[in-house]
């Protein structure tokens, strides 16, 4: 049996054995495809298996129960795919949602731990990434006083240590991963003397949570800790915290409404909620308004440029793939701004970045690489194409970070107009793209990237020797 087992809590139930098997579906969700020898083996099986479930759903409370029964849920489908074969997982999953609801959410936990788990380093980013972070988010973060998103905390961390030297200032995460984030904090902190905080890590994984207890330990910073393995979804909170971060994790919750809400209430009247994240529609898809950028773009990336890394496939039309059909993955990406604004209050609000997500990255950016002009200056055209349109308001924004209170806040620091408000995606089916003129370039329809030393319509790429060919030398 392939399979790990995990001391997992969920909802402040009592910690239980928990068996997960790892790989079991296919990335792309398709069936597998059953050979007919398979097939005749499997008959018995299934007939085995078949009475087994019945037997399991049985003894099963249907009826009652919330999310903190998920627990169970996974125990009962872990037990499933230990004695069902492999080509029958699918149908019968499809099945078992059907007459039992409950335990969707069950396996979509399942597939948030398998994928965590294989992950060595979250914010392990291509190369890509990396030059259009330092040349593009960097200066815009830089006149508020960070370079980047762990410069933002721990520039929230240290003020309020500062302004409360004789207390302990309470700091929660929420889906706080293997903690890497809040240990980099703690030994920024320790660098410069600062030791009044404590830190209360949570995440539904308890194998990341492990990690950071161990790295916590490493370094000599396990007194600053706390982990704590439970379903935020599922969350009984008590307490109150100066600070309350969420790094890249609130793209993952189903129960936006009640996260806030505890958040809110557990948050100190003068404290912060501060988040990084994703903000873009469901599943990380573009709105159709992007979708059209996208592709206009897709028609001048020569086909070397095209194949999907995390999906191991090449896509000649680009897929607005769906993240979320599988585990959590900007579950509900796209209400966490306008429900954040109805709740809170933003002393700093930093947004932006759209289409240049496509081509930087895990899926497609490890096909470009920083050290070649032609990829630098694709990258410097979508850039500014796309800040021109999210200044423009006809794309939104799908990164943020934000400093939120719940006391009133004077002014609400944030980069040009680009407000919490002005950057919420409202329905509307009449959002268009807008002619844009970069840099000097004067040709209607025309773009010229930020540096003005490209200078052209989308169409033109081709031909500009600004571009030399690539790969097949299509370009
Ligand atoms: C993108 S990771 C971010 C982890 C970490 N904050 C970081 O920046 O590396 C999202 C995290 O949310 C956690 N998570 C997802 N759903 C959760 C839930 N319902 N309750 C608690 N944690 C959850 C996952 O286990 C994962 O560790």
């Amino acid at each position: 049996m392939r399979g790990t087992t995990y001391d997992l809590r969920i909802g402040n139930e009592p910690t239980r054995d928990v068996i997960i098997e790892s790989a079991l579906d296919k990335p792309d969700g398709r069936e597998p495809v059953l050979h007919s020898g398979a097939r005749a083996a499997s008959g018995q099986t299934l007939k085995r298996c078949t009475r087994r479930l019945f037997r399991l759903c049985s003894r099963l409370d249907l009826g009652r129960g919330h999310k903190p029964r998920a627990q169970s849920l996974m125990n009962i489908i872990s037990r499933l795919k230990r004695i069902v074969p492999a080509p029958f997982r699918p149908p019968l999953r499809r099945c078992l949602h059907s007459i039992w609801p409950r335990s969707r959410y069950a396996h979509r936990v399942q597939q948030e731990l398998e994928t965590y788990n294989a992950i060595e380093n979250v914010h392990d980013l291509p190369a890509i990434a990396h030059y259009w972070s330092e040349k593009y988010v960097a200066p815009l973060f830089r006149p508020f006083g960070f370079a980047n998103s762990i410069e933002f905390f721990r520039s929230y961390v240290a003020r309020m240590c500062g302004e409360r030297p004789a207390e302990t200032v309470a700091i929660l995460s929420v889906g706080a991963g293997n903690c890497a984030s809040e240990i980099n904090i703690a030994e920024w902190l320790r660098e410069i003397g600062i030791e009044n905080y404590r830190f209360e890590c949570v995440d539904i994984n308890p194998a990341l949570l492990k990690r950071g207890a161990s790295l916590a330990e490493a370094k000599g910073l396990a007194r600053y800790f706390t982990f704590s393995s439970f379903d935020l979804n599922a969350w009984r909170p008590s307490g109150q915290y100066h600070l309350i971060l969420a790094i890249q994790s609130l793209h993952h919750f189903v129960d936006l409404e009640i996260l806030f809400e505890k958040i809110h209430e557990l948050l100190h009247p003068d404290g912060y909620f501060l988040a990084d994240d994703m903000i873009g529609r469901n599943g990380h898809q573009r709105w159709p308004e992007a979708l059209k950028l996208v592709n206009e773009l897709w028609g001048e990336l020569p086909d070397t440029y095209k194949f999907n890394h995390l999906l191991k496939r090449h896509e000649k039309e680009y897929e607005n793939w769906d993240c979320s059909k599988e585990g959590f993955e900007g579950i509900r990406a796209q209400d966490i701004l306008p429900l954040l604004v109805e709740r809170f209050n933003f002393e700093l609000f930093i947004a932006f970045s759209n289409v240049i997500d496509i081509f930087v990255d895990r899926c497609f950016g490890p096909n470009f690489d920083p050290s070649k002009e032609w990829d630098r200056a694709f990258i410097d055209l979508v850039q500014a194409l796309d800040a021109a349109q999210i200044e423009s308001g006809a794309l939104k924004p799908t990164h943020m970070l934000a400093a939120m209170t719940k006391s009133s806040v004077e002014r609400t620091k944030m980069y040009k107009h680009l407000s919490p408000e002005f950057c919420i995606r409202r329905p509307d089916p009449h959002v268009r793209l807008r002619d844009v003129t970069i840099g000097s370039c004067e040709r209607p329809g025309g773009y010229c990237s930020s540096s003005s030393r490209y200078c052209f319509s989308i169409g033109e790429l081709r031909s500009r020797s600004s571009f030399p060919s690539c790969g097949s030398g299509s370009l």
